[in-house]
């Protein structure tokens, strides 16, 4: 049989054997695999005039309410529409081998937990929990397969909408001609505009569940990543660029505490030059081969692989 995990290092395969704790810290990119666009990329079509970073923020959703609420729906439909791929898989597969494994995610997807994770810490909230921006009171969402049609149709009317709209504001710090290329935008999941419910007790704007740009991460999230990765003896960071803080102090602390820090990213990262082991490589790729090395379950972190 073919070896297909010969390049996975044997010090790190011995290191998983033994590690009684295991930290897997995910990124965007353990999510690119599945068509979900990293923060980082570029965004296209309606939203290719805007700034990610200027949009995740407290001030765009205050200024330009239904730009900002558009735009999560817009990613919350992509991620409905998604599948975990064989990187969630063979994570959550991993949780079954390890006496103690923890996923701390950045992610607001729920594409872990659709691949059989439990307890994962999601440090930046979830698409999938909007609250009242007032009041707090969490917003009912139906994710199901009614929501996940009603959802892309409203991508769908929305393009009509777009060539409809002579003029939109910008949220703060991006360009001024936003909505100029929008008229020509031709793909109907491009998204579009729309207003934030208003909540059920008190009638201020929902908002998305997600930590902005500014925000405090949930402390709960964050005490329990943190001492996961004080605690752990070896930790891996996937799919992540390693320059959002606070999150990314979570490798360096497992690193300073003394444990194995491995990671797995296609680009360099900050992180590289700490790392014991840097696994270049897409996420989707390498965890099936660093579980199957480990613990020989290659039909079972594979099953992303046929994943519908
Ligand atoms: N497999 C593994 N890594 C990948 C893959 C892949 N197939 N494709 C891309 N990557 C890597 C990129 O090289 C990059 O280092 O994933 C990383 C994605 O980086 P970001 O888009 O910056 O995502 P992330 O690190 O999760 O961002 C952190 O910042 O924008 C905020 O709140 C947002 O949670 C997000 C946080």
């Amino acid at each position: 049989m073919k070896n297909t995990h010969h390049d996975i290092p044997p010090a790190l395969i011995e290191a998983l054997r033994n590690a009684q704790r295991v930290v897997v810290f995910t990124g965007a990119g353990v999510s690119a695999e599945s068509g979900i666009a990293t923060f980082r990329d570029a965004l296209t079509g309606l939203w290719s005039r805007f700034d990610a970073q200027a949009l995740a923020t407290p001030q765009a959703f205050r200024e330009h309410p239904d730009i900002v609420w558009g735009w999560y729906e817009w990613r919350r439909a992509q991620v409905l529409r998604a599948a975990p791929n064989a990187a969630h898989y063979a994570i959550a597969a991993l949780q079954r081998h390890v006496p103690a494994l923890t996923i701390v995610t950045q992610n607001v997807d729920d594409l872990h937990e659709r691949a059989g994770a439990t307890k994962v810490v999601h440090l930046h909230g979830s698409l999938h929990a909007p609250r009242c921006s007032a009041c707090g009171a969490p917003h009912v969402v139906d994710d199901g397969p009614a929501t996940v049609s009603s959802v892309i149709e409203t991508h769908a009317e929305a393009h009509a909408e777009t060539r409809a709209e002579t003029h939109v504001g910008t949220p703060a710090g991006s360009n001024a001609d936003t909505y100029a290329d929008t008229h020509a935008a031709s793909n109907a999941d491009e998204g579009r505009r729309i207003p934030p419910p208003a909540c059920t007790q008190c009638g201020a704007p929902v908002r998305p569940g997600v930590v902005w740009f500014g925000e405090s991460l949930p402390s709960d999230a964050w005490s329990t990543a943190l001492h996961a990765a004080q605690q752990c003896d070896l930790l891996f960071s996937i799919g992540t660029s390693a320059l959002v803080y606070p999150a990314a102090e979570l490798p360096q602390r497992a690193l300073a505490a003394g444990a194995t820090v491995v990671q797995v990213n296609p680009n360099a990262t900050p992180l590289d030059a700490h790392a014991h082991c840097n696994l270049h490589g897409a996420a989707a790729d390498i965890m099936p081969r660093v579980l199957a090395a480990a613990f020989d379950q290659r039909d079972e972190g594979l099953k992303g692989d046929q994943a519908p």
